[in-house]
């Protein structure tokens, strides 16, 4: 999405926020609120296309949108970040043709995979603010812009299928109609989430179970301020080579159709046979995977030393195997790990720039944030910007915010 100015999240109460998306729209009737969160993913990088598991959470960096039924069969929608209002009518929505993607082609297109999928649509006016931060940070801002429009957009007198299927649907839009090859964690994320918890998804089955997040630790995100460059075409390279990888093992062992049902000693019977980079990145995939259950069984144990273990070879593993990480996000990373309290730190996302997510004891983020403010820039030359933030329940109505 296009780069703006974000707000600081904690620089307005919610009752103000509510307020001025409200004095925006000026509704001639009831207006109703949805929110829909950004995610993070603690563990699982690179795995959802490739059928595996992940482990995000939403978070409390959210999209809020005011929204009233409108009698046309159309959009209008104004971003108060952006400052700027765009409209569609329902009639005529097909991908393709645009020269362009503009922040409500993510909307159009939910729509348009909603109709595909059978929902009735509603037309509204809205307006929408959002506190996550925009231009590639990798914080999914377009999975939440897409879940919030599920809601407006959804017939409040039709059933609303699950979470689950509404990802789905989401995830069509940003496929098909808006372009980009995503997988399904950001949406699932966003329209799934458990306050308190991360969520682990099995990307094939499209299913997920909570998995809590042990007592007495936050969640801290830091943007290197260096936006993913690049990441869309590495993006479709790192799945083409999975997908030449899965051709090849196939052709020798049965039942694979995708790296998810390849071990490690299905990998290593296979690996000479592999063009060395498509080896190394089916390496990260098999092991990410194994990572991601591992995972989630030392937090269930509370054996923070091996999340920590786990958060830095699945860091290692993005930099090294699958080359999506980067100079900046690696000096983030090495920063963190000085730090005491910090129990884990990896780059979060596609990679190529963006943010690390960072799992630290009770009372030590602003130590963190300190040793960021002063050693990241020093080394790198950029601002970042440092988020403690909450996990937080998935997409929906939400009753009129108060202070
Ligand atoms: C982006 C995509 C996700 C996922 C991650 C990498 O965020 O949108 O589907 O593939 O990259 O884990």
């Amino acid at each position: 999405m296009t780069q703006s100015p974000t707000p600081d999240p904690a620089s307005r109460s919610s009752a103000a926020r509510a307020a001025s998306l409200l004095a925006r729209l000026k509704p001639s009737g009831p207006a109703t609120f949805v929110r829909a969160p950004g995610r993070v993913n603690l563990i699982g990088e690179h795995t959802d296309y490739n059928q595996g598991f992940v482990l995000p959470a939403a978070i409390d960096l959210e999209i809020w949108m005011a929204v009233e039924a409108w009698d046309k069969p159309g959009v209008e929608l104004t971003s108060l970040n952006l400052d700027e209002t765009r409209s569609f009518e329902f009639d005529g929505l097909a991908p393709g043709g645009r020269e362009s993607t503009s922040w409500i082609d993510y909307v159009a297109g939910t729509a348009w995979a909603m109709r595909e999928a059978g929902l009735p649509l509603r037309g509204f006016r809205g307006v929408l603010d959002s506190t996550i931060p925009m231009g590639g940070s990798g914080l999914s801002s377009s999975a939440a812009l897409e879940m919030a429009a599920t809601w407006a957009l959804a017939d409040p007198a039709a059933p609303r299928p699950s979470a689950p299927r509404m990802a789905a649907i989401a995830q069509r839009a940003e496929n098909a109609y808006v372009g980009v090859n995503c997988g399904i964690m950001d949406q699932f994320a966003s329209a799934a989430g458990k306050a308190g918890n991360s969520l682990l998804i099995d990307c094939r089955a499209n299913e997920f179970q909570v998995a809590v997040i042990p007592a007495g630790l936050s969640i801290v995100v830091c943007d290197t301020g260096s936006p993913r460059r690049l990441s869309s075409s590495e993006y479709n390279t790192r799945r083409s080579e999975c997908e030449a990888g899965v051709a090849l093992i196939a052709e020798r062992e049965k039942g694979v159709t995708a790296l998810r049902d390849v071990d490690r000693a299905m990998l290593a019977r296979n690996r000479a046979r592999l063009p060395e980079v498509v080896a190394r990145r089916c390496e990260h995939v098999v092991e990410e995977d194994a990572r991601v259950a591992a995972t989630v069984a030392a937090m269930a144990s509370g054996d923070l030393a091996e999340v920590g273990r786990l958060f830095a070879a699945s860091h290692a593993s993005l930099r090294d195997l699958y080359e999506v990480s980067s100079p900046a996000l690696d000096a983030m990373v090495e920063i963190a790990a000085g730090v005491p309290g910090v129990v884990g730190s990896r780059m979060t996302g596609a990679g190529f720039g963006g943010c690390t997510v960072n799992l630290v004891r009770f009372g030590a983020e602003e130590a963190l944030r300190e040793r960021v403010l002063s050693d990241y820039p020093a080394r790198t030359g950029l601002k970042p910007r440092v988020f403690v933030v909450a996990a937080v329940d998935g997409a929906g109505p939400m009753a009129t915010p108060t202070a």
